[in-house]
């Protein structure tokens, strides 16, 4: 439990039992679920926790309490790592009321099969609840990440309680940058919803803020203008670093012999910045946040089964999930008896919207020869050209 403010305390907790967050994404810093309180002549609990921290979660706002009791738990976002001690909290606090949306309501009642009655407050987009000094204004923010999140402006301290938003993977005592976690987080859990995420950076931009208290990462307090030109370029599918990303998929080292020889001939070009990811053993989530980072895109893979190896094919599906677009694309295949990967690389991503394909595609019959070395050469030439 510390301050963030004189009346706003943080009360979240570090989870580094984790295996996969929201059964897929490695965490090998954990994970932290913020929670928050509001002091004042009325008290108000922004969100729960995970269920597994529920112990821990009531103590922290107790020591934040006082002997005093909250009048409010605030539930912006109902996905469990949020919501999980809803019933817990209700049954400590009886006199307490849940502050949703209708569609927070419904929620509750489908997860908890809690039909709250007088208990429940139910707000309207741009409403506002008063603790006092400190007066909430609710802003719905559908689909950040589900449909029933809002976020919470406090006029006073000038906090933005932005739930899933500007949050990252890692506990708070990892000592890691924002930006790395913050970006692998965006694009593998809100990537899909860029436009509803503009949306939310618009009305963010009428209000002063001064602190961003996300439901996971750190409180942040500083160069807020950092963050917010992150999320806008992000949201906006816009690259935010130039240079190649080159993704590959290779058996028996070929193809990845072909990449290696890629990323030499793009350095000598003067390329800024070249990363290679081999889709079979990187985190695949780190792959597609490259991806999205980078202004230019190279597709490596052999031809497997008429198509292209299963790797590269999730890989190319978690970019069309999240709307990529607006990159330069370059294609290498390999195939010892019908390269076809080529072809089904481009096909996958043909509704895509405002993709640069390059003209020099390369196609490396089993082994990397003189002929292959060349058309690698106006690959790395063509990438080089191409300033789109
Ligand atoms: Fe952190 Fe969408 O839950």
């Amino acid at each position: 439990m510390r301050h963030i403010t004189d009346d706003i305390y943080y009360v979240g907790v570090n989870d580094h039992e984790l295996d996969l967050f929201e059964g897929q994404f490695e965490v090998p810093n954990g994970m932290a679920y913020n929670s928050y309180v509001i002091v004042d002549e009325k008290i108000a609990v922004m969100d729960s926790v995970d269920i597994r921290f529920g112990e821990e979660w009531l103590q922290n706002i107790k020591e934040a309490v006082g002997d005093r009791k909250p009048d409010y738990l605030v539930v912006q976002h109902m996905e469990p790592d949020h919501s999980a001690n809803i019933v817990k909290f209700l049954e400590t606090y009886p006199g307490a009321q849940i502050v949703g949306n209708a569609k927070t309501f419904q929620m509750i009642a489908n997860f908890y099969g809690l039909e709250l009655g007088d208990r429940k407050v139910t707000v309207m987009n741009n409403g506002t609840l008063s603790l006092g000094q400190h007066e909430l204004t609710f802003v719905f923010a559908p689909m950040v990440h589900w449909p029933e999140v809002m976020v919470t402006y406090d006029k006073k301290d000038k906090a933005l309680f932005s739930a899933d938003g500007f949050g990252k993977f890692g506990a708070l005592d990892a000592d890691e940058a924002w930006a790395c976690e913050a970006r692998r987080y965006y694009f593998g859990i809100v990537g899909k919803y860029g436009a509803q995420v503009q949306a939310l950076l618009k009305k963010a931009a009428d209000l002063d803020i001064r602190i961003i208290c996300p439901l996971h990462g750190p409180v942040l307090t500083e160069d807020l203008a950092y963050y917010l030109k992150l999320y806008h370029t992000w949201s906006s599918y816009e690259a935010e670093t130039e240079g190649v990303m080159i993704a590959y998929s290779s058996v028996y080292g070929n193809t990845k012999k072909a990449v290696e020889l890629l990323e030499d001939k793009l350095k000598e070009c003067g390329c800024p910045r070249v990363v290679t990811a081999d889709l079979a053993r990187e985190d695949m989530a780190e792959c597609i946040e490259d991806a999205f980072r980078h202004n230019k895109l190279v597709l490596a893979s052999i031809t497997y089964n008429g198509g292209v190896f299963p790797h590269m094919h999730t890989f190319i599906e978690g970019l069309k999930e999240r709307g990529f677009q607006n990159r330069t694309v370059g294609l290498m295949e390999n195939g010892s008896w019908a390269p076809t990967a080529a072809k089904t690389m481009k096909a996958m991503l043909e509704d895509s919207k405002n993709l640069t394909w390059m003209e020099s595609v390369v196609t490396i019959k089993s082994g990397v020869k003189e002929d292959t070395a060349v058309q690698i050469e106006a690959l790395a030439r063509e990438l080089q050209l191409d300033n789109a």
